[in-house]
């Protein structure tokens, strides 16, 4: 079957992201441009419309009324994701030889900074949830802790990158954590891929964006949490700790310098309609639809995960012995199409569309898949990942990267240097960077993480020769 015959069918429940479902939920302008004459809309950066870069024309303008509108001192939209404006943040905060302190959830992006950029990523462990293998959110009291061994490290650290809420919906009290930062006279940077509707402050239960929590940049996948089209996304800075023109230098180094107006305009319309009163009510709705979804799901003994996020379900499979990647592949077969399948759990995105004829057909679907499962306990615990509380790899990452290499076998590995990322995607969390020494606990581990995702871990790494 051809791509466009492929793009052009829609027989499934759409529970996998772009969040505007196919374009059930794109914003009305944005959908009124769409069905103007094909094309029309494809135009480069004429001196009326600019660009993210461009001080004056339409874009510069949008921009600045988004900032404002937001309650923040800059933004700028992207047309290469949240990925392409986590790397120029990170280029903008920190000098190559210098270092950044970050999760070890990270997302695969922040590393790649680090390696083109010629910087230091050092990863802090965090909290983990062995019912179902998730990354968890953690305090200001852990957040110490890691500084306290950061610092024995004797690096130049010149910025802390933080990620919430987390891919499965999982968020933080963030406000002590960005002071805990801010205390060590540091920049942080929140990568809220996932949380770009929190900028609405539509109810008062709803985690807060960092944005107003004082954050000094904040990165929104607009595509991810808003009703954007693919690509789209939006850096946020706010205060005088980082330097715009440091933002817009590496933006430029990283930017197509053909940035699509399509896409341009999603992030004006998709931002309009977080802030807007007619977008919020919308949204609104979709919440509190999602909310019955989830209550009756809850009450036909589907095991749902808590979360912070009303628009993602976790379906925690790992309960019932079952791999959230096999049962994903048996919802497909019903046309339920989910988004992130782990080995303890499935991530269904709402995103902003409605799904009103979901619930029972649901129901069925997970009856049947138990039914037709056996299921006699397969795993139910998941074994810590072995990190210590910081750690940075023991070669450069970018020097590794570039080295000459060979493949071996993961179980042959041992006391190598990896010079790839381990990263299944998604969620594209590396479980190995590029100069990481392969000590005996990470290769155990991660032959253990190559039974639960056989088609995303290779048996073999690529090492320094
Ligand atoms: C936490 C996180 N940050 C950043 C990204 C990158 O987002 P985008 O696809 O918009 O580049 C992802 C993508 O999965 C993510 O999960």
């Amino acid at each position: 079957m051809g791509l466009i015959t492929l793009l052009s069918g829609n027989k499934s429940e759409n529970l996998f992201l772009p969040a505007h479902g196919r374009g059930n939920s794109l914003p009305k302008k944005l959908r009124k441009l769409l069905k103007l004459r094909p094309g029309i809309w494809d135009l480069p950066e004429l001196f009326e419309i600019g660009g993210p870069l461009i001080g004056e024309g339409a874009v510069a303008e949008s921009q600045k009324s988004s900032a404002s509108e937001v309650g923040v001192d800059r933004c700028w939209y992207g047309v290469n994701g949240a990925t392409g404006l986590l790397q120029s943040s990170l280029l903008a905060l920190a000098r190559p030889g210098q270092a950044v302190l970050m999760p070890r959830n990270i997302h695969k992006s922040c590393i790649q900074a680090c390696l083109f950029g010629g910087l230091t990523p050092i990863l802090f462990d965090v909290p983990f949830l062995s019912d179902r293998g998730h990354a968890y959110i953690f305090d200001r009291s852990w957040l110490q802790r890691v500084f306290i061994k950061a610092k024995e490290l004797e690096e130049d650290i010149a910025a802390v990158v933080l990620v919430n809420p987390s891919y499965q919906g999982y968020s933080a009290d963030m406000e002590p954590l960005i002071k805990e930062v801010h205390s060590h006279s540091l920049p942080v940077l929140v990568d809220e891929a996932h949380g770009g509707y929190l900028v609405s402050q539509i109810r008062a239960d709803l985690p807060k964006s960092a944005l107003t929590l004082g954050a000094d940049l904040v990165v929104h996948s607009l595509h991810k949490s808003a009703p954007g089209l693919v690509q789209s996304a939006v850096l946020w800075s706010q205060g005088d700790k980082v330097d715009p023109f440091k933002i817009e230098r590496s933006i430029e180094l990283l930017q197509t310098s053909s940035p699509s107006s399509l896409l341009l305009a999603s992030c004006e319309s998709s931002i309009k309609e977080l802030i807007e009163p007619k977008g919020q009510k919308k949204l609104n709705a979709r919440i509190e639809e999602a909310e019955s979804l989830s209550e009756f799901l809850i009450s036909h003994d589907v095991p749902l995960l808590q979360n912070s996020d009303p628009l993602r379900l976790i379906l925690h499979t790992s309960k019932y012995g079952l791999s959230g990647i096999e049962v994903d592949k048996k919802f497909i077969d019903k046309r339920i199409i989910g988004e992130l399948a782990e080995p303890g759990t499935l991530t269904f995105c709402l995103g902003f569309s409605s799904h009103k004829g979901l619930k029972k057909k649901f129901v069925r679907v997970w009856n049947e898949i138990l039914k037709s499962s056996n299921s006699q306990q397969k795993f139910s615990l998941f074994k810590r990942p072995p990190f210590n509380v910081v750690s940075k790899p023991l070669n450069p990452c970018s020097s590794s990267w570039g080295s000459n290499f060979e493949s071996v076998s993961l179980k042959e590995s041992i006391g190598r240097i990896s010079v790839d990322m381990v990263c299944p995607y998604p969620p594209g969390i590396p479980l190995l960077v590029p100069g990481e020494v392969l000590d005996k606990a990470r290769v155990d581990w991660l032959v253990e993480q190559r039974c639960f995702w056989p088609d995303q871990i290779s048996d073999f790494v690529r090492v320094i020769s």
